[in-house]
């Protein structure tokens, strides 16, 4: 399974460097926030990041927010995935910048270093980790004492479960099954979804159609990915996505 994830990404990351200029650019929802902000921006000024000594940027794509964070924070940062070709890029990017309190490592989830962070990020990166839940465990371990995981996700809210393929999104994404995990202490949730700017529902079904002609030319890969995001467009403009922020303190 965590084949199949680094895969995904590494097809993505292909693609992105077909289109994008620069190699430095975020993997997440552009939101409308204040002063136009990006959601690492805003998690640094809202959970007063400069006060970590270590963060963990979970999921880091091409490093995008942990040199943000390196550059406005004096804490020792590391980025990791499970992409080889992202943090390949990221330690390039890494090199252009000179930041010296940063680092990139191929690293999955699973194998995050026991306590050995004050705040771990996870921005849009932890609901494709398989399994979900013992991923949520190994984040947790990788905190130090008091130390606080916060994740910056899609969840799902609808009330009934949809027999669309877009069910295969949705399945275990509601955040009252991610928190409620035993021994998970409660966490508390910042809802910013007026902040993701609205798609209509038209624009997405023609993207779908395009999708479906698409097929022929392209790898399943490439239109798999494609299509989860438009699922994900559909799913807000129906109201049954929220963009949330949890964070979840580890008091033992
Ligand atoms: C949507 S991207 C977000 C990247 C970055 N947080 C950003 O906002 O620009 C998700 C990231 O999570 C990483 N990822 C997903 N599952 C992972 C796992 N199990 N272990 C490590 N990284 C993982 C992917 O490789 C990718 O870098």
């Amino acid at each position: 399974m965590e084949d199949k994830v680094s895969r995904l990404y590494n097809d993505l990351f292909k693609i992105e460097k077909r289109t994008k200029r620069f190699r430095l650019y975020p993997i997440h929802k552009q939101l409308s926030l204040p002063d136009n902000q990006d959601i690492y921006d805003f998690l640094i000024k809202h959970f007063n990041l400069n006060e970590s000594k270590s963060i963990l940027d979970a999921g880091c794509g091409v490093g995008y927010g942990s040199l943000k964070m390196a550059q406005s924070t004096p804490a020792n940062v590391l980025g990791i995935s499970i992409s080889p070709l992202e943090i390949h890029q990221a330690r390039q990017n890494l090199i252009q910048l000179g930041n010296e309190n940063c680092s990139f490592d191929i690293l999955s989830f699973e194998d995050i270093p026991k306590n050995s962070f004050d705040t771990i990020i996870c921005v849009e990166s932890l609901k494709h980790a398989i399994p979900i839940h013992s991923s949520v465990h190994s984040l947790m371990d990788g905190l130090r004492l008091n130390g606080r995981l916060i994740v910056v996700d899609d969840f799902y809210c609808g009330s009934t479960v949809s027999q669309k393929p877009e069910q295969k999104l949705i399945e275990d994404w509601r955040l009252e099954k991610l928190i409620d995990i035993q021994d998970l202490p409660a966490g508390t949730t910042i809802d910013i979804t007026n902040y993701v700017s609205s798609k209509s529902i038209l624009s997405s079904r023609l993207k779908l159609l395009g999708l479906v002609m698409l097929k022929s030319f392209v790898s399943e890969s490439y239109t798999d990915i494609f299509r989860g995001g438009i699922y994900l467009d559909i799913l807000y403009t129906q109201k049954k996505m929220n963009y949330m922020i949890l964070e979840i303190k580890k008091h033992k």
